[in-house]
């Protein structure tokens, strides 16, 4: 059967140019496996409801499982001229099985087909990102175990700010992922309603049965008004963002990982599997890896904005221009598994250099506010000026080349009598670290609470 779209109208060149910018098929056949899925639960209840008979009912069944088969094996290639793969489908079960097979498009069109295959799709691989997020939170709750210890100079402006332990870094990147596991979640839950049985935007005269479908491909219940479900796509834009905002937290990540890995900070060392050499430059370790998870953000932001863009200008309910939303979605999805996989793999592996961390420790008095603290605690001193002393004290430590927390108590004696001899010990980097207890802070017991406190988290989301 030809599925060329040409009409006598048309020249045969325009029509092919036409049907290269009208066929979907050259990647919606990535469907396949929810478009038999869908056809084989529509044709069930169309049979259940007596619509089709049990004997076309079993020949479509029959014809289905083979084209599955078929095309898992690499015999069906779908690379032919059909439209989309719901045209490719059909017509290879006609070609088949005959008649019955002209009977399974009863009581639907390919707008809630399409509908509910992509939904299917994004279901699927939603739960299958969430899960991976699962898998990193617990990578990064292991590298956190192995470093609960490990100072490294807590910064706001990439400035050498407070000092905090490595754990406690670890935890905040988990914590993103906890939120990104949660958005995922969210939308399936909010998405779990099944299309089909909408046709073309109006519902059907046959007398179906909508919940029979959805239950058989496990989605809650059927989508309230046929309208809007053949017209909507947020299902298709919330993983695109979901997945946007998560690959926003693995950049950032990303950005820290390269800027650690440079000369100039050495934190820590990325696995030879995740750094490539330079063609020309044969002392170059450089770090690829991160640098593509950071730009592969930049690809998944756009389709985005591609679909988002698509859509703000459509009518109720189903136009054509609906077909460019499945590239963008698929690419995001592809993105998201592999940077996710990949991710894991890198934190896993890569050398944390304990001793780097603790000399950078030691630049930028990070622990003056600890002095501020005590001079406002201990002594009673309005906290203002207590900022001040703390600031001539600084000014002390540099003239003579020292860190804050390398000053002796006749040090910090001669900018203030009331600094009591306790002083030297709270200004050691590790003292400070452990001195934040307040909840959600970085001293070592407070970090390991939230690593105990996640840890059970993931294992009630298994
Ligand atoms: N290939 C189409 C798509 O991806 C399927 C739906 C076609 N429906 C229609 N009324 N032309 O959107």
């Amino acid at each position: 059967m030809s599925k060329k779209i040409a009409s006598a109208r048309i020249s045969e060149t325009s029509s092919q140019l036409l049907q290269e910018l009208n066929n979907s098929l050259p990647f919606d056949k990535l469907l396949y496996r929810e478009d038999i899925e869908g056809s084989r639960a529509h044709a069930f209840m169309l049979s259940e409801q007596g619509i089709i008979s049990k004997e076309d009912y079993e020949k479509i069944e029959q014809g289905l499982v083979e084209i599955y088969e078929e095309i898992e094996r690499g015999e069906y290639l779908l690379d032919g001229d059909d439209e989309d793969i719901h045209m490719a489908i059909e017509g290879r079960l006609t070609d088949k099985i005959g008649d019955a097979g002209k009977r399974l498009h009863t009581a639907r069109s390919r707008n809630d087909q399409v509908a509910l295959d992509f939904r299917l799709y994004v279901q699927k691989n939603t739960m299958v990102i969430a899960d991976l997020l699962l898998k990193n939170i617990e990578t990064f709750i292991k590298v956190a175990h192995q470093n609960i210890d490990t100072l490294l100079p807590g910064m706001t402006h990439l400035q050498h700010a407070q000092p905090i332990n490595f754990a406690y870094h670890m935890m905040a990147y988990a914590s993103m992922f906890k939120r990104d596991y949660e958005r995922f979640v969210s939308s399936y839950e909010r998405n779990n309603y099944s299309p089909i049985g909408c046709a073309a935007l109006a519902g059907t005269p046959h007398p179906i049965n909508r919940k029979t479908t959805a239950e058989r491909l496990g989605f809650k219940e059927p989508t309230l008004n046929c309208l809007d479900t053949v017209s909507d796509r947020d299902f298709a834009l919330e993983i695109l963002f979901n997945i946007s905002t998560m690959m926003m937290h693995i950049s950032r990540l990303s950005e820290e990982l390269i800027i650690w890995s440079s000369s100039e900070f050495g934190f820590v060392q990325l696995s030879d599997k995740h750094a490539t050499g330079s063609s020309i430059m044969p002392q170059k370790k450089n770090p690829d890896i991160p640098e593509l998870l950071r730009g592969k953000t930049g690809r998944v932001n756009g389709n985005l904005i591609a679909l988002l863009t698509v859509m703000k200008g459509l009518t109720l309910a189903y136009n054509k221009d609906m077909q460019e939303d499945k590239e963008g979605v698929f690419d995001s999805v592809k993105t998201a598994l592999l940077s996710l996989q990949v991710l894991r793999e890198m934190i896993d592996e890569m050398k944390i250099r304990e001793d780097k961390m603790g000399e950078a420790c030691m630049i930028g008095h990070l622990s003056a506010t600890d002095l501020a603290d005590y001079l406002v605690k201990e002594v009673g001193i309005p906290f203002r000026d207590a900022y001040h002393i703390t600031g001539n004290v600084v000014n002390v430590a540099e003239d003579k080349g020292l860190d804050i927390s390398e000053l002796t108590l006749d040090d910090l004696q001669s900018v203030d009598e009331r600094i009591g001899e306790g002083v030297v010990a709270l200004l050691d980097n590790r003292a400070s670290m452990n001195a934040r207890q307040s909840e959600g802070g970085t001293s070592s017991v407070r970090t390991l609470e939230q690593m105990e406190r996640l840890t059970q988290w993931v294992e009630s989301q298994r």
